[in-house]
């Protein structure tokens, strides 16, 4: 191969490690046959995909920011992943070299990528920043009655917080929440947003003759540099199901400014999950991919697609709300405290439950929301996603099981929610169920960032 930089098919053999191995002497095993090890970038992470001499692919895995690798002798790589390590022996010290300057290379430049670079694809982020850059969004949010009466509640109530103190404002839009901390008597507000919208919140900063106060700063919070640490740090960075949009990340993020004993608004939240019954929507849901059984659509069979189209409809949470008489047991709490919650302990979340069932029915799935609370040195106040508050723009989500689950009152529903963190600024859900004392188990796997907008 001509340039080395070109080159991303290697010859190799493999050999698998794992505990049991250790515990021999050798402690590895002969070498298999020699393989092709094809590499390719995806997003921030390299792909290897081993193929043997028929072409077929007999192993494939990546190479992420938090794989354990090193190199061994003069031609070898070590590779861990999980419980089994392999060694990778490639047929030349030059393939091997290749190899390694490639890998190193693409190590550097993810040390020059930000922390948000880093978790989110490009594509979303260049769509996720267009969306907040528009002032309807913003107009929406602001419109939230209870949202923004809450916040500015909060600000004003706890004043004491804010009086000469310095104050950082993540994501700060329109600067909405700045103006608060000002009115509750900030000294100094540094207003950071990654959107377009940070020139229109420089507008009503210098239309509001505050330009001794609110400093707008335009970029990521990841991304900036803030001139001093603060003494406050505010922020509204809750999506759907308050994890969507992963801004809780950057939220945490914006510690690094804080003082020690410093304060959050928020400071903490809860989410909130239960069992359902809603025989309607489970049916609605069904309905919606009837269209997809159709054998005649201007003369083509679509049927073809009908169970793709199933598994796609019931992979959507449902955004919309309901009467609380829907819910089948009291809801069980996880709180996440931003004061003492890293960045990382974002990544994975998972949720156990044991509901205790009020009512016999049918379970056809979970429903979420969620609350945060503000708690200033005078009071704590509370702003509510419940479905017995008044309604905001984070309605409640709902996620189905595949199989509703038959249960009788004072039975019990348990398992547990995993969520996990994706680069599309979302989570993928993963729910398992069983009741109990039938042995009935369901459960159903969703993607957070393509919900269904039931409301009207
Ligand atoms: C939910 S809106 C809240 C806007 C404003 N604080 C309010 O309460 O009306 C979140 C804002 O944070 C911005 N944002 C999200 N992630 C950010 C990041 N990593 N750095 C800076 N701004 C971010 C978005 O562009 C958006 O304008």
């Amino acid at each position: 191969m001509g340039d080395n930089q070109l080159q991303t098919s290697f010859s190799v053999t493999l050999v698998f490690l794992n505990e049991n191995d250790l515990k021999k002497d050798p402690p590895i095993s002969s070498p298999h046959q020699e393989l092709r090890l094809e590499i390719h970038r995806e997003a921030d992470d390299i792909c290897l995909t081993v193929n043997n001499d028929a072409g077929v692919c007999v192993f494939k895995f990546s190479i992420t920011r938090d794989t354990e690798c090193c190199r061994v002798a003069s031609r070898s790589f070590l590779i861990t992943l999980g419980c089994f390590s392999i060694i990778m022996r490639f047929s030349t010290p030059s393939e091997f070299e290749v190899f390694h300057r490639m890998l190193c290379s693409w190590h550097e430049l993810r040390r020059h990528q930000s922390v948000f670079q880093q978790r989110t694809d490009e594509s979303s982020a260049l769509q996720y920043f267009q969306f907040y850059g528009c002032l309807s969004q913003q107009q929406n949010m602001l419109q939230d009655y209870l949202r923004t009466a809450t916040y500015q509640k909060a600000i004003l109530l706890n004043d004491v917080d804010f009086r000469d103190k310095v104050v950082l404002d993540v994501g700060c839009g329109t600067g909405i929440l700045s103006f608060f901390a000002v009115q509750a008597g900030a000294k100094k507000v540094y207003a950071v947003e990654g959107s377009s919208v940070a020139k229109y919140a420089e507008i009503l900063v210098k239309s509001n003759n505050l330009s001794n106060k609110i400093t707008v700063l335009s970029g990521k919070i990841e991304e900036v540099c803030c001139p001093e640490k603060v003494d406050v740090i505010i922020s509204e960075p809750m999506g759907y199901m308050l994890l969507n949009e992963r801004m809780l990340e950057s939220y945490l993020h914006a510690k690094k400014w804080l003082k020690p004993k410093g304060m959050m608004f928020p400071t903490q939240s809860d989410i909130h999950l239960a069992p359902f019954t809603d025989e309607q929507l489970y049916m609605e849901h069904h309905a919606r991919s009837h269209f997809w059984n159709q054998r005649c659509f201007y003369g083509v069979n679509l049927s073809g697609l009908h169970s793709s189209a199933v598994d796609e409809f019931f992979r959507q949470p449902i955004v919309d709300t309901f009467d609380m008489q829907v819910l089948m047991a009291r809801s069980v709490k996880y709180t996440i405290n931003f004061l003492e919650a890293k960045e990382e302990d974002l990544h994975r979340l998972e949720i156990p439950f044991v509901f205790k069932l009020l009512q016999s029915g049918l379970i056809h799935g979970l429903a979420f929301w969620f609350d945060v609370a503000f708690v200033g040195s005078r009071t704590t106040v509370w702003l509510s996603t419940s479905p017995n508050e008044p309604l905001t723009h984070w309605y409640q989500v709902r996620c189905l099981l595949q199989t509703p689950l038959f249960a009788k009152m004072g039975q019990t529903l348990s398992g547990r929610v995993h969520l996990i963190a994706n680069k599309r600024q979302s989570y993928d859900i993963h729910i398992t169920a069983v009741v109990d004392q039938s042995g009935f188990k369901s459960g159903n796997s969703l993607d957070l960032k393509n919900p269904f907008f039931r409301y009207a």
